[in-house]
């Protein structure tokens, strides 16, 4: 069967980006991604407009891909969709709209667990992308989501650890926002970080047991530091900017860094894969480029596009499932909260 071509197109709409993408088996054909603009001026995602703004994207993102692939709805084999975990109102979108085409057309619907997805980006096949081998480590990092997990194979995963209060994008943006800086703020840290002092400001890194995470006290810390600075020079923040960002980088990445080896020692495997949007920042590639020279780890960081929420990683997944033949049927519903491996 893997001879043959068999069309996937793909939907993703978990959170706040309506996207639709068409593989031919491993390969990804198009990968349109509406970014939802809305929800900056409220400083984070505002559950009722992403669910609201995914019912208008849906069908010309879902148009967009088909013809940037040059694909025509007949020929589809397969409609894979994100079932969860991820915002209800959301994911509804995604997984009527995937339903009804599935039905209309008479082809096989497929679920995709997001975080499943984040992972198996991995496989997609594009030039200058690594595919790593089982077993491997998966550490998955973004707004919404920061786990730990070993991938045995495609479908046999296991959850390490994870955070138990918020996503580490969640602390960078939530830093960011202390300072003043516009949301999604992870980027803009990233940017300054890379002009400052990483040791000018020393934020404690939170005591959590085993492989989960925690970042709230984290915030808290940045919080009561930025108050108690400002009450003394009110343009601290702006003269100081660069080297708190810095300063919050760097502790951010010593707990990643502590879990990750934590995870290497305990299991053996150093073959370490990441993804979500916090694969974006300057300074984990850096550490874990380092980390491949001084202790040997095989990392693998897929395309920015891949890393974050998008279609395409949904698809892969979908095109996986396809070829063993796991198909969901009609009455299956979204699912908010949807662990790995349930
Ligand atoms: O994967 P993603 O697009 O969406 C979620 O599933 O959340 O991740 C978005 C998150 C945001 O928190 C954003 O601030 C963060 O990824 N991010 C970064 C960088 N680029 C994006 N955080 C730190 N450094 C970056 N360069
Ligand atoms: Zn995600």
């Amino acid at each position: 069967m893997a001879s043959k071509k068999n069309y996937i197109l793909a939907i993703e709409s978990s959170c706040d980006d309506t996207s639709a993408a068409v593989l031919c088996n491993t390969k990804v054909l198009s990968n349109v991604v509406a970014t939802q603009e809305i929800h900056k001026q409220y400083g984070g995602v505002v559950p009722e407009l992403a669910s609201r703004a995914h019912q208008q994207n849906i069908v010309p993102v879902v148009h967009q891909a088909l013809a940037k692939a040059n694909i025509d709805k007949k020929q589809l084999s397969a409609i894979a969709f994100t079932r969860g975990p991820g915002l209800m109102g959301s994911l509804l979108v995604g997984t009527s709209f995937a339903k009804s085409l599935a039905l209309g057309l008479n082809i096989p619907l497929i679920e995709v667990n997001h975080m499943e997805a984040h992972i198996l980006a991995h496989f997609i096949e594009e030039e200058d992308m690594g595919t790593p081998e089982f077993p491997f480590l998966a550490m998955t990092i973004s707004g919404g989501h920061t786990q730990i997990v070993r991938v045995n194979d495609y479908f046999n995963m296991e959850v390490l650890g994870e955070t138990l209060d918020d996503a580490v994008g969640e602390a960078f943006d939530k830093s960011a926002k202390l300072m003043g800086l516009p949301y999604p703020g992870g980027p803009l840290v990233d940017k300054y970080a890379q002009e400052g002092n990483p040791k000018a400001f020393p934020f404690p890194k939170p005591k959590v047991d085993g492989l989960n995470f925690s970042f709230s006290g984290l915030k808290t810390s940045i919080l009561y530091f930025v108050q108690r600075e400002t009450r003394k020079n009110p343009d601290f923040v702006s003269e100081n900017i660069k080297d708190i960002c810095a300063s919050v980088q760097h502790t951010i990445l010593e707990i990643l860094m502590d879990k990750l080896k934590l995870a290497i020692n305990q299991t053996g495997i150093k073959q370490i894969a990441i993804g979500g949007g916090v694969a974006a920042n300057s300074g984990i590639r850096s550490r874990l480029k380092e980390a491949e020279q001084t202790m040997g780890w095989t990392t693998y960081i897929p395309k920015f596009s891949y890393c974050t929420d998008n279609a395409g990683m949904i698809g892969i997944v979908g095109y996986l499932k396809f070829l063993e033949g796991k198909f969901a049927d009609q009455k299956v519903a979204a699912k908010a909260r949807y662990t790995i491996g349930s």
